[in-house]
């Protein structure tokens, strides 16, 4: 199984089974763009009831977010309760809890029905403070889950071996294995006659005689009634690409010395950004997942460092014997803290429909959402339609950043196209280096790799034209205004560019 960096997840440890074929039915009720959890779940959803439905995936299954995840299900979510109830109200509040409830339930009802063996396991969850300023933010924290319903309680010890100043555990949370769920979701959608089409990148729809006209890069045309858009940003400059902002997450897999010593809870600190931890159960192994140092796409100085820190966080709590994975992956928020699931704003005949934003809570909202879209497209109604909808009017301070978001936008379209490394010749990049500079005149994303051969790509995005940045652990060309992402030789990582960065030949320079 691949994914959209050069470090391997544990997630990608999956049996090869085929999967995706090219598709000669091109007509359909419904397409759905891009096979992770939200894709996957609707697809089936809406193939249960009788529609004629295609998963179209640019790469292939789980190559995005879903492959990269720490697969924590939680009901109580990454942004704090206290500050969703500040933002939205209890009443709204009380409904993203119901949300979050209903999302783990399809998820066991899916493992249930269709046996899907992806370890999926009931836990309590953990929420620990290490200074008085962070257990003042953990006592609201914990005053917001008591109040919504959830059973909440102060305790003295935590799973993990770390002393809390004040510590609090939750009910209702869990964890499990993210590619044998979607894997699983795949084969009971492709067993109910649903098409999955590998390789097929979306570069635009279109309204042609009534219907959608979507077109690939490759040149293929299908058509549909409905398409939905499971990819968190959507093709080329539109409006929902401005309201939410990528994220990177970095996460490392570590087998301990002590075999008793993994938790059996999912666990957070209330650092800023936070940690998470968990365990992941792979046959007769059993591995600690720590991650955390968060931060905007392509707004780090060096990439690797967020590893090392990570690594140090955890040899100075834990007993490890060996890290044996680390990798990082993106996710998007919106601004304002809830996920935007729905009709897409501004095509106002109800064809288009669109999940994203989902923050940290991706398995959750991902499964959320499908369920919400294969409502909306058979019922022209569904459960959370108001809550979650992309059209809503946020409150004031969601507005403000959003402004504030596409400043940070506008100051890296301007300030990185002046920002330049400056070097002499070729030979002062050392291998494994890359950088954006002048070269000949020319301004050029230049990277050499171990064995010294040179790969030169215009460091021009390819969206809306920022200047990408180099990736030093997952070897790619971020964008830093939307989130796009390519590879060593300018290959689409990650949209919503849907076209390569180009590149030049380094003889001709
Ligand atoms: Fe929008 Fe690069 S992703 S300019």
């Amino acid at each position: 199984m691949e994914r959209d960096g050069n470090n391997r997840s544990i997630w990608q440890d999956v049996p090869d089974r085929t999967i995706g074929k090219i598709s000669n039915r091109e007509d359909v009720d419904v397409l759905v763009i891009g096979a992770g959890i939200t894709g996957m779940t609707a697809a089936l959803a809406l193939q249960e009831e009788g529609q004629i439905c295609s998963v179209l995936e640019a790469n292939s299954i789980a190559f995005g977010t879903t492959g990269g995840t720490s697969a924590h299900l939680n009901t109580v979510l990454d942004t704090p309760y206290s500050d969703i109830i500040k933002q939205h109200g209890l009443d709204k509040t009380r409904e993203v809890l119901q949300s979050t409830r209903r999302a783990m339930d399809l998820i066991r009802d899916n493992v249930e029905k269709y046996a899907i063996d992806c370890d999926l396991i009931d836990c309590n969850g953990q929420m620990y403070a290490t200074t008085g300023e962070e257990k003042e933010e953990l006592q609201k924290i914990k005053d917001a889950i008591l109040q919504l319903g959830i059973s909440c309680s102060e305790i003295d010890n935590l799973a993990i071996p770390v002393k809390p100043l004040y510590a609090i555990e939750f009910a209702e949370q869990g964890h499990f294995n993210p590619t044998k769920y979607i894997l699983g979701l795949a084969g009971a959608f492709e067993a109910l006659g649903g098409m999955i089409v590998t390789g097929a990148l979306v570069q635009h729809v279109k309204r042609i005689d009534g219907r959608l006209s979507v077109t690939t890069a490759d040149g293929r045309v299908f058509r549909a009634d409905k398409v939905i858009y499971a990819t968190h940003t959507t093709p080329g400059i539109q409006l929902m690409n401005f309201r939410i902002a990528p994220y990177r997450s970095y996460l490392q897999l570590w087998e301990l010395a002590d075999h008793a010593a993994y938790p059996d809870k999912v666990l957070y600190d209330m650092e800023d950004p936070f940690h998470y931890f968990r365990t992941v159960v792979q046959g007769e192994n059993r591995f600690l997942l720590v991650g955390g140092q968060d931060h905007k796409t392509a707004h780090g100085e060096n990439e690797n460092v967020n590893f090392l820190e990570l690594q140090a966080f955890v040899t100075a709590r834990f007993n490890t014997k060996r890290k044996v994975y680390q990798w990082s992956s993106q996710y998007y928020e919106s601004q304002d803290a809830l996920p935007f699931i729905g009709y897409y704003p501004g095509k106002s005949d109800g064809r288009e429909l669109i999940a994203t934003g989902f923050g940290g809570n991706g398995m959750i909202f991902g499964s959320l959402s499908g369920h919400m879209l294969a409502d909306l497209i058979l019922k022209e109604t569904c459960e959370f339609e108001k809550l979650y909808s992309p059209t809503r009017f946020g409150p004031l301070s969601s507005v403000k950043d959003l402004v504030m978001e596409n400043v940070d936008v506008v100051k890296h379209f301007v300030k990185d196209r002046l920002a330049v490394d400056k070097i002499e010749g070729l030979s002062e990049l050392a291998k494994g280096e890359a950088a954006v500079l002048k070269y000949e005149g020319k301004r050029i994303g230049i990277y050499k790799d171990q064995e010294g051969a040179i790969s030169a790509v215009d460091p021009v995005c390819r969206h809306a034209g920022c200047i990408v940045k180099w990736n030093n652990t997952e070897e790619s060309w971020d964008c830093p205004c939307h989130g796009a992402r390519y590879g060593i030789n300018g290959e689409l990582l990650t949209g919503p560019a849907v076209a390569p960065l180009a590149s030049h030949d380094i003889d001709k320079l």
